[in-house]
C-alpha cells in the first residue's frame, strides 16, 4: 500500500508524437494503483505545456527548457518517495541523460513506432500539417529525434497491445526493485481503497 511504498522513481517515456506515450502512461498508472501504489503523478508534455511550460515553443532551446522543468519536478517527487511518470517527446539524448543523472531512480522507456504508421494514424492531424509544411520543426518530420542508446525498455507500440507493454513496464519495475512482486495479498480495507481510487481515476 502507499504507506509501505517509500521508493520514488521516474518512468520516463520518450518517443515521437502519437507513438503512445500518454496512453501507456495512463495504463501503467492504472496498473500501479491496482498494486496499491496510490501516490503517483503523471507529467504529460501536452499538459505541462498548458501551465508549467506555458509559452514555450518547439525550438531546441524551448524543448530543452521544457524537459529540464519536467525533469526537475520528477526529481523532487522521486526524492520524496512519490513515483512519477513523464511522457514527453524529449527528443534530445543529452537532456534526457541530464535528467537521468538528476533523478537517480530513472526508468527510460523508448516508445518506438515507425514514422509511416504514425503518419497513417495521425490522431491529432499534425503529421499531415507537418508534411505540408504548415507546422514547422515537427519531430520526426522536420526536426530531429535522437533514439536512446541504452533505455531500460523499448516498447514497439505497433507490435504489442497497451496491456502487454504496460505489463512489461511493471515487470521491469519489479526487476529493478522499485515495486514489490505481486504475491502480496491485500486486506479487505486495502482492496476497498484500491477500488475506490481506481474508480475516482475513471479506470473502473
Ligand atoms: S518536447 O519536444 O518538448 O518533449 P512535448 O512532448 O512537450 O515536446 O510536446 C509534444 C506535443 O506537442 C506533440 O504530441 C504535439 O501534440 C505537439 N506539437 C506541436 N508542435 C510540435 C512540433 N513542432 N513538434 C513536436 N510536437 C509538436
Amino acid at each position: 500500500m502507499s504507506k509501505g511504498n517509500t521508493k520514488g522513481f521516474t518512468i520516463w517515456f520518450t518517443g515521437l508524437s502519437g507513438a503512445g506515450k500518454t496512453t501507456l502512461a495512463h495504463k501503467v498508472h492504472e496498473f500501479l494503483v491496482a498494486r496499491g501504489i496510490m501516490n503517483l503523478e503523471i507529467l504529460d508534455g501536452d499538459v505541462v505545456r498548458t501551465h508549467l511550460s506555458k509559452g514555450l515553443g518547439f525550438s531546441k532551446e524551448d524543448r530543452d527548457t521544457n524537459i529540464r522543468r519536467i525533469g526537475w519536478v520528477c526529481q523532487l517527487l522521486t526524492k520524496h518517495g512519490v513515483p512519477n511518470i513523464a511522457a514527453a517527446i524529449s527528443p534530445y539524448k543529452e537532456i534526457r541523460n541530464e535528467v537521468r543523472q538528476m533523478v537517480g531512480n530513472f526508468v527510460e522507456v523508448y516508445v518506438k513506432c515507425p514514422l509511416d504508421t504514425l503518419v497513417q494514424r495521425d490522431v491529432k492531424g499534425l503529421y499531415k500539417k507537418a508534411l505540408a509544411g504548415e507546422v514547422k520543426n515537427f519531430t520526426g518530420v522536420s526536426d530531429p529525434y535522437e533514439e536512446p542508446d541504452n533505455p531500460e525498455l523499448v516498447i514497439e507500440s505497433n507490435r504489442e497491445t497497451v496491456e502487454e507493454s504496460a505489463q512489461r513496464i511493471i515487470a521491469k519495475l519489479e526487476e529493478m526493485g522499485f515495486i514489490a512482486p505481486k504475491e502480496h495479498k491485500y486486506s479487505k480495507e486495502e482492496e476497498e481503497e484500491i477500488a475506490k481510487r481506481l474508480e475516482s481515476l475513471g479506470y473502473l
